[in-house]
This record gives C-alpha cells, sequence and structure tokens, in this order.
C-alpha cells in the first residue's frame, strides 16, 4: 500500500494521506539553523547543534508518536482544525503534504477554506520562515481564528527533560509587537535568544503552555483555540511557549498570506542589551523584515530552489528505470547531503542528544556529497583530522559545535583511523585539490599540535600497522565496523554501556577481518595517493604491509567457502563453518571481495555465493547467520539484539553495498543490480505499510529474515547507507569514477540494460556520457569516444574548466 507519490518534476514527495505508518519527516536548513518537520507538522528546531541549542521542544517516544511541532490551529466558528490534520484530528475534506529539497508544504482543506503552510530556512538565514496561506474557496464570507504554536526548550536538550527542579522556575519571555521572544537564561551566561514573529498585527497571544492548553487538555483540544480567545499570558517560570492570535476576514474567493519567522540571535556579550532587562533585539528585527511579505518569501524559496538545482545538476542519470533515475537524480543525493549536514545527531531514531558528529559516519558520508559541495567537504575532514591522536586513534565521535571530541563516547574503535583516508582521498580525486595535505591540522584540537594533514593519513595507515594481532590481522579494538561487536568488553552489568565500558584489550587476540579488508582496500589508496604526489619511498613501504595483509587474510581469514568475520579475546573464530551461530557474515566478505583478495584463486565468487545463499532474503542481505539467539558475553552487543534486528542478523542497509561493489568485482552486474534494487527505498514504496518509514530515503535497517516481522524497516534518515548506496550505483554500477587524471569509466550492469546516458559536471567541465551495451554485457568496456576521437584505456582525461564533451562508450 501507498500513502502518497513521487512528484518527480518537483522534486518532491507527496504524502496524501496523514495517517502514515510513522511520521514521514523532512529537514529543513543546510548550514546552521536546522528543523525537523513531519508530514503532520511536527518536529522541532535547534541551531548547529541539536544537544545544546535546541529551539523548541520535541519529546520522543511520545503517545501519540509526534506529538509537538509547528503547528497552526485554525477555529473558523463550525470546527477547530489543523492544516496538517494533527494535532487537532478533525476529519479534513483534503490532505496533501509535499516533501521537497529542504522544504516543506503542509495543505489542509475544511470547510471550503484552504489552508497551506510552507516551512524552511532561506540560505544563510538563522530562522525558519512559515508561509500560512488561507483561501476561502465557498461564497461566503469565513470569520478565521488563526492561533500559531511553537514550544520552547529550555536550549539544553538533555537537561531540559530531567532538571525540572530548576527548569520550571528559569522560564523568561519577551512580547513586543507581534513579536514573542524566548530569553531563558539570557541573564547569564548565554548570548543568545529565540523569538516567533508574524508579519501582521496580533490580536493576542499566549506564552504560559498551562494557560494555552488548560491543564488537562493535550495538543489536540487547546483551550484558548477551543474558545476561540487567547489568554494574553506572560510566562514566568513553568513551560514557555509563543503562540500568536489573528483574525482573518475572508471574502468569498479571497485568500491572504500569513509570514512567521522563527529565528534565532546572538549577541555580543557588551551588546546584549537595549536597556535594563530588555534584549537587543536588532538583528531579529532585521531578519523578521526580511521577510516580511509573502513576496519577499517566495523570492526566497525560489532561491533555495536554484540553489539545489546546482547541487543536483553536478550528476543526472537517465535509464530505463524511473525508480532508479529519481533516487540517483534527486532523494538519494538528498539524503547524502542531509547526512552530511546531520551526521547521526537528529533524526526520529536519533534523540539529537546522545551522539554527536561520527568520525567513521562523516567520512564515510563524505563519498554521498563531496561532489555536491566540495568546499564543505574540505572543511569537514579538517574537523574530523583535528580531533585525531598523534598516533593515528581518535575519539570516535566530536560535539559539531564545539568541534572538539567526546569524549564520553570513548575511543579504541580500530577501524576509525582507516576511513579518514576514504575521506580525504574521495575529496581529491573530486576536486583536484592536493593543498589539502599540507594543510595544518592539530591532534585532539591541541594548538600547537599541527602537522601536515599527509602526517594525518600516515598515522592511520599506521594505527592498523601497529596494531596488529598474533596472526598479522588488525586488533578490533573496542569495535571495528560493527559497533556491536565488542570483544573485549564481557559486560555483565545491564546498567553499563556496552560502547564505553571498559575496553579489556590486554592480551586480547581479538582481530578483525572487516578491518584487514578495509586495510587492504584504502591502503592502496594511501600508496595511489603517495605515488601520485611522488612520495615513492612511502609508496613502496606501505604496499609490503598491505602485501603481508593480504598473505594474513589469505592464510588466516578463509574458512574454506567464505572470508572468517573476526577471532574473538582467545582466538576462537567467528563467522566460520565451527561457529553454532553467527557462520557467516556480510563485512568481511564484502570488504574482502571488494579488495578483490583472491580473485583469481576463485575466493571472491566463492565468498559471494555463500552470501547469496546463506544471508539474502526476499528484502536484502541479512548481516549475519544463523542469528544469535542467546547472550554471548565474549561477543557483546551483537547478541543482546533479538534475532533478525539490528546487528544481529537484521539487514544493515549500510553494508548491502559491500556485497553489492564486490559483486561489481566479480564483474556480475546483474546479482549487483539485484541488490541494489531490493532495498532501494523507491522500490519499495508499494509495501509501505509493511515497510513503514519513509519511502523516498533510506533507512538504516529492515528486519531480517529471522525477524518477527521481516521487511519492517527502522532508523531511517541519518545512516551511512545513503552514500554508500550512492556511491555503489554511481561508481560501481553506473561506473563513473572520479580519480585523480579523469574520469573514470567503467560501468557493471544487468545485461538487459541497453545502456544509458549520465551528465557528469566534473572540475568545472562537463560530460555528456551516453553507454551503449546492445551486446547484453555486465562488464567491460569496449570502445570510448571523445568527441568522436577514440580514447586508450578508460580514463576520459580532464577537460578545461568551462568546456563540455561528448562520451560515447560501447560495452
Ligand atoms: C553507527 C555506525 C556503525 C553502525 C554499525 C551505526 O549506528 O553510526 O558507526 O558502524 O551502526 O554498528
Amino acid at each position: 500500500m501507498k500513502y502518497g507519490h513521487f512528484d518527480d518534476n518537483r522534486r518532491e514527495y507527496v504524502i496524501t494521506n496523514p495517517r502514515t505508518p510513522w511520521p514521514w519527516i523532512n529537514y529543513l536548513g543546510n548550514e546552521d539553523f536546522f528543523s525537523l518537520v513531519s508530514n503532520t507538522g511536527g518536529g522541532y528546531s535547534f541551531y548547529k547543534d541539536a544537544k545544546f541549542r535546541r529551539i523548541t521542544r520535541y519529546r520522543y517516544n511520545n503517545v501519540p508518536m509526534d506529538s509537538g511541532g509547528k503547528y497552526f490551529y485554525i477555529n473558523d466558528g463550525e470546527s477547530v482544525w489543523s492544516p496538517g490534520w494533527k494535532p487537532c484530528k478533525t476529519e479534513l475534506d483534503s490532505y496533501e503534504c509535499r516533501h521537497g529539497m529542504n522544504y516543506s508544504t503542509i495543505k489542509g482543506v475544511k470547510n471550503g477554506v484552504e489552508a497551506e503552510a510552507l516551512y524552511f530556512v532561506p540560505l544563510k538565514t538563522w530562522a525558519e520562515v512559515q508561509k500560512l496561506t488561507l483561501r476561502n474557496t465557498t461564497n461566503e464570507v469565513k470569520k478565521l481564528k488563526i492561533f500559531s504554536f511553537v514550544e520552547w526548550c529550555l536550549w539544553n536538550a538533555a537537561t531540559d527533560m530531567e532538571n525540572f527542579q530548576r527548569n520550571f522556575s528559569t522560564g523568561e519571555v519577551e512580547i513586543e509587537d507581534s513579536v514573542i521572544y524566548h530569553k531563558t537564561e539570557y541573564k547569564e551566561r548565554r548570548d543568545h535568544f529565540a523569538y516567533y514573529s508574524v508579519n501582521e498585527p496580533m490580536q493576542g497571544f499566549d506564552t504560559d503552555r498551562e494557560t494555552f492548553f488548560g491543564l488537562y487538555n493535550g495538543f489536540d483540544e487547546p483551550q484558548t483555540v477551543l474558545e476561540g480567545a487567547p489568554r494574553n499570558s506572560e510566562a514566568h517560570g513553568w513551560s514557555p511557549i509563543a503562540s500568536h492570535y489573528v483574525e482573518v476576514t475572508l471574502q468569498p474567493g479571497e485568500s491572504k498570506d500569513l509570514v512567521y519567522v522563527l529565528g534565532y540571535v546572538e549577541n555580543a556579550q557588551d551588546d546584549k542589551w537595549e536597556s535594563k532587562n530588555i534584549i537587543n533585539k536588532t538583528k531579529a528585527k532585521a531578519t523578521i523584515a526580511r521577510f516580511d511579505t509573502a513576496e519577499k518569501v517566495d523570492v526566497a524559496l525560489e532561491e533555495l530552489k536554484a540553489y539545489w538545482d546546482k547541487l543536483l545538476n553536478v550528476f543526472t542519470v537517465k535509464t530505463s528505470e524511473e525508480k532508479l533515475d529519481r533516487m540517483v537524480n534527486i532523494w538519494n543525493q538528498y539524503q547524502c547531503m542531509i547526512t552530511f549536514c546531520f551526521s547521526r545527531s537528529a533524526s526520529f531514531f536519533e534523540s539529537g542528544i546522545g551522539r554527536g558528529m561520527g568520525f567513521r559516519d562523516s567520512n564515510q558520508d563524505l563519498v554521498g556529497f563531496v561532489h555536491q559541495i566540495p568546499e564543505r567537504a574540505r572543511e569537514r575532514i579538517i574537523d574530523i583530522a583535528s580531533t585525531q591522536f598523534p598516533d593515528g586513534g581518535c575519539y570516535h565521535q566530536y560535539q559539531p559545535l564545539t568541534k572538539k571530541g567526546n569524549n564520553e563516547i570513548g575511543q579504541g574503535f580500530n577501524d576509525d583511523p582507516m576511513w579518514l583516508i576514504l575521506g580525504t582521498t574521495a575529496y581529491i580525486k573530486e576536486s583536484g585539490d592536493f593543498t589539502i595535505l599540507d594543510e595544518p591540522v592539530p591532534f585532539d584540537n591541541e594548538a600547537g599540535s599541527e602537522v601536515s594533514l599527509f602526517h594525518h593519513l600516515t598515522v592511520s595507515f599506521d594505527h592498523v600497522v601497529n596494531n596488529l594481532g598474533p596472526l598479522g590481522l588488525p586488533l578490533s579494538g573496542r569495535a571495528d565496523w560493527n559497533d556491536c561487536l565488542n570483544l573485549n568488553c564481557f559486560s555483565n552489568d545491564p546498567n553499563e554501556s556496552f560502547q564505553t565500558t571498559e575496553n579489556k584489550s590486554e592480551g586480547s587476540q581479538a582481530q578483525s577481518l572487516m578491518i584487514a579488508g578495509l586495510f587492504v582496500v584504502y591502503g592502496r589508496d594511501y600508496v595511489e595517493l603517495c605515488k601520485t604526489i611522488g612520495n615513492f619511498a612511502e609508496a613502496e613501504r606501505a604496499q609490503k604491509h598491505i602485501d603481508a595483509m593480504v598473505e594474513a587474510i589469505k592464510l588466516n581469514g578463509w574458512d574454506g567457502d567464505w572470508f572468517i568475520r573476526a577471532y574473538d579475546y582467545f582466538g576462537n573464530k567467528i563467522g566460520s563453518k565451527e561457529n553454532e551461530e553467527g557462520k557467516i557474515f556480510i563485512e568481511s566478505n564484502g570488504w574482502c571481495t571488494m579488495a578483490g583478495i583472491g580473485l583469481e584463486e576463485g575466493m571472491v565468487a566463492k565468498a559471494l555465493d555463500s552470501v547469496k545463499e546463506r544471508l539474502d532474503c526476499e528484502h536484502g542481505i541479512v548481516l549475519n547467520n544463523p542469528p544469535f539467539t542467546k547472550y554471548y558475553i565474549e561477543y557483546g552487543e551483537i547478541s543482546s539484539y533479538p534475532p533478525g534486528y539490528k546487528e544481529n542478523a537484521g539487514i544493515f542497509c549500510h553494508n548491502n553495498p559491500w556485497i553489492i561493489i564486490g559483486e561489481t568485482v566479480q564483474g556480475r552486474g546483474d546479482r549487483a543490480w539485484e541488490y541494489f534494487r531490493k532495498i532501494c527505498p523507491s522500490y519499495t514504496e508499494e509495501i509501505s505499510e509493511l515497510h513503514k518509514v519513509e519511502p523516498y530515503v533510506y533507512a538504516q535497517m529492515i528486519a531480517g529474515k529471522d525477524a518477527f516481522k521481516p521487511g519492517e524497516a527502522k532508523n531511517s534518515w541519518l545512516t551511512g547507507t545513503a552514500a554508500w548506496n550512492y556511491y555503489a550505483i554511481t561508481q560501481y554500477i553506473l561506473g563513473i569514477q572520479p580519480t585523480y587524471t579523469g574520469l573514470r569509466i567503467e560501468p557493471c550492469i544487468a545485461p538487459e540494460w541497453k545502456g544509458f546516458q549520465v551528465t557528469r559536471k566534473f572540475r568545472g567541465a562537463t560530460y555528456e556520457i551516453e553507454v551503449r551495451n546492445p551486446n547484453g554485457a555486465m562488464k567491460g568496456v569496449s570502445s570510448i569516444l571523445v568527441d568522436g576521437k577514440r580514447i586508450e584505456g578508460n580514463i576520459i582525461p580532464l577537460m578545461p574548466a568551462g568546456a563540455s564533451c561528448k562520451v560515447e562508450v560501447l560495452m
């Protein structure tokens, strides 16, 4: 069952039934000010950091789900309703939500009145702008009472939820003209406040939550709205909110726009006050003035759309598969941009409190957006590398506001350092900017400790070399990519976190074949980079370590039909025939096949066939099989999940592309394509009822074949799945790969594909690429013509910036 449809021309997903199986959300803003908005108007806003600068409040895991948000209540004399159906839940005559690129519109029609709320964060603006358009479609005069609503969060989203003995006494607001200012704690150490304005004189307002709702009422029945009369309440402590009351009279056929601005301001310490206890509102007023008419709002929305046109025009594809094209051209790229902005911090599954920017996550995300915004990728790489330690180890996460390593989450995840090589080489291949390697970058953000970024890559590489176990394989440390395979944890205390409890690695033999494969893949990238910049001695040194790793994998990592997953603390195999549960895992088989280890000897094909046989199912490839059915103290969190979920045999969509890429190494385009489709959201749109989460973005996990409800997805939006699938489809299936010297063309497609076209902007030039596959090949390019001239090999040389060329590829 579907709950809407794609509108590709407008780059929107159109939801036509508000009762989606889960809130289907969108993200507004992509630089400093951010909002999450659900299809019924739920969600919240923050400035830069979802934990420390939470502007509006949100309650997770609420009943009903997704309660609280940016609401408009309409009292038309007959009914009280909201354009998004919720929170009033008054049955609407029609409903439509359109989620677009960083904007959403929610439209409801009731009793002949159409109300459409547009939400977006204009470019370079610290505010969310909302335009409420009211239209009278009847022949009678309509008198409408419009109440807006947001609930302020007391800034720190964590303490906001727990420290009520203080919170209930600190709230402060100011009301001036049609603007409600939230200034809690501004008097003391904060230099920031928030505001909510409307571009009309208001006939009343409320800022005290209990006065607005009545103590015994929920979001669906605010007392003031039901009575049609605001109380003009001024919050002192308790829970401050902002609600404007505006009366609108509409003649038959008439329409009217109200513009609301929800903004954030920072003032310099010596510029905080206008007069005693009266905040300096200059900046707020300037922003409000920028959007005080509907026309100005429309212009800002057009600018946002033009910005997205530009981002999405860097790579466009045309195939015979509409569902594929809309993912590659629109939604997958959009999701990559969102994961760039948020890492794993704020979604409807991530509270915005627990996790900051992940070291490994952010580096992987980079391959999904670097072509869109290379400058910001550059900045991100420097930020990430600045949290590294001199020995190459790193904090697992850092806080976006301070950009400092987050010690609460700890360190010692031994795959982390290698991802920096991926992030950096991906950036240079895209941009050609080798100067980043000379950039001085500190360790642990300590001024004076700066070394070149290239040196950071060297210590990343050496972190693996210096942490090898008895079998010559990488020690896994706290965990490798699989955060939940905690081989040195031995936790028997339910009150401690698997991620941060003591890492008992002394004398441990826990070694990871996933890191081993990763090391070979990105180690080779490191070698190629060294050679490209003329550092041949370093290339040679590194190559020796890679060769040794390949040998160690063949010797100690092969189980006969697939690659072993790991060795545990005691040196016992994990992911082997010898195991009763967890005989085979996806990660090591993904990375070792991507690395092409044993390709000639048939190991790659064999490993991939074992994956097909044992891990593949209707909804995707599960992480391991058979699932763990009891708690293994020596494996940690992975065995804490019920079978079929998350890291215990769930379909962890992040790593399905590793197998897809592995299949392209083997040249099996049919398998790669089959796997790609299984987890691709536009292909699962038809089963939205089962799938539950948004059909326009990837989810981190789909319940696996051993789960209670296979096919049910969770953790949509913020997942490395976005970048990895984009990377797999564009660079390995369509096969358009940026390299240091040009664009490599190496498609690996399903034999029934007759061809496809790609327009790729690369280092300032435009490449119009047409691939033809008349003979039903899966891989292998037989000739390439650039502007009619045949080239040697499959790398199209760089064109001068501004130029464009026609590339004809015959498979
Ligand atoms: C984390 C990743 C991790 C993955 C697998 C995700 O939630 O963000 O860093 O690799 O889980 O455990």
